[in-house]
């Protein structure tokens, strides 16, 4: 680390040594710290509680006053800006695509399209605002090692666009276990500090959790990590307006008997913390479904897509 690294911006005072600390565990600037809790950094750091505290409280206060006016937060709303899918009915279903300050969750059997619209959001991020992008580069966490960079290479030649460039403008971690996940994740605010990112996907969030908590003795344990994880996700997206895309696999509901028993894992936890989410199947060789199941203000629906050579698209 640089010698000029080691500072908290905008939170001067702070011993080199702990500043040091804070920034390896993602704790770079003024929100991180001040959005966080001192209990948690203890546990995963050498610094002490006392310490932590009153550096939190230092960004509590250099923040302001944790109440806004709702004409404010109106106001935010309405700088939401969203993302193309590069399917217009997708769009209209999401509401015009999908969103910054907060998580879409899109749930589906093997082959449903979650990584192919993953892929796509990566590409279409980067494009400039009047095409549906915000002119940014993509995050891509992955979990399953389902990153492929032909595939963005085709959908970015699909569009005219300079592939290399495109690729150059995604970022991708792999992601061996959940600890390593939530590690990955927290170095995100140090990436923003270099790199202009508008959004972040995580393919899937769910797998790594559901692999090394097996057993009823073990879900609750994995379900409060999973709420610490998405919690996590969250600030990041309401604190640097990011769009956080999450891919998450679907298990039968046994008390279902009849209709579709198909339901996202992740239980409860889940449900709450994606404040979109969309639940895609497979109708025919490329044409895929995806029906709104949640969202807060738009109406429930359902329409059909395509996956084509080129990606994402609408059935002409
Ligand atoms: P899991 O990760 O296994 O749970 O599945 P997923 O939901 O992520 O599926 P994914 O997004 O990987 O979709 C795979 C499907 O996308 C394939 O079965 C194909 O139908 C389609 N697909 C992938 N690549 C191409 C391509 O280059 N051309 C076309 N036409 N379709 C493709
Ligand atoms: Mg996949």
């Amino acid at each position: 680390m640089e010698e000029n690294d080691v500072k908290i911006k905008g939170l001067p005072g702070i011993p080199k040594n702990i500043a040091k600390k804070l920034i390896e565990l993602g704790y770079v600037d003024v929100k991180s710290l001040a959005f966080s809790n001192p209990e948690q950094i203890a546990d995963e750091s050498a610094i002490g509680l006392t310490t932590l505290q009153e550096i939190i409280k230092k960004a509590r206060k250099k923040l302001g006053s944790p109440f806004e006016a709702a004409d404010s937060i109106y106001d935010k709303r309405t700088k939401i800006s969203r993302i193309t899918t590069g399917s217009y009915n997708l769009d209209s279903l999401l509401g015009g695509g999908i969103e910054s300050q907060s998580i879409t969750e899109v749930y589906g059997a093997f082959r449903s399209g979650k990584t192919q619209l993953a892929f796509q959001l990566a590409v279409n991020v980067q494009r400039p605002e009047d095409e549906g992008g915000l002119d940014a580069g993509a995050i891509f966490i992955d979990c399953e090692g389902s990153f492929r960079p032909e595939r963005i290479v085709e959908m970015a030649s699909a569009l005219s666009l300079h592939p290399m460039e495109i690729l150059k403008n995604i970022l991708v971690a792999r992601a061996y276990n959940s600890e390593h996940q939530i590690f990955i994740t927290k170095q995100i605010p140090k990436i923003l500090k270099k790199m202009n990112a508008r959004l972040i996907i995580v393919d899937s969030v769910i797998g790594h959790f559901r692999a090394e908590y097996l057993g009823p003795e073990s879900l609750i344990k994995r379900q409060g990590k999973l709420n610490k994880y998405l919690h996590l996700l969250q600030n990041l997206a309401s604190t640097y307006d990011l769009a956080v895309f999450i891919t998450n696999q679907i298990q039968a509901d046994p008390s279902i008997s009849y209709g579709d028993a198909s339901q996202p894992t992740g239980g409860n936890i889940l449900a709450h913390a994606a404040q979109t989410r969309i639940y895609l199947r497979r109708i025919r060789r490329n044409e895929r479904s995806a029906r709104l199941i949640d969202s807060p203000y738009l109406p429930e629906g359902e329409i059909v897509f395509e996956i084509t050579s080129d990606g994402i698209r609408d059935i002409t």
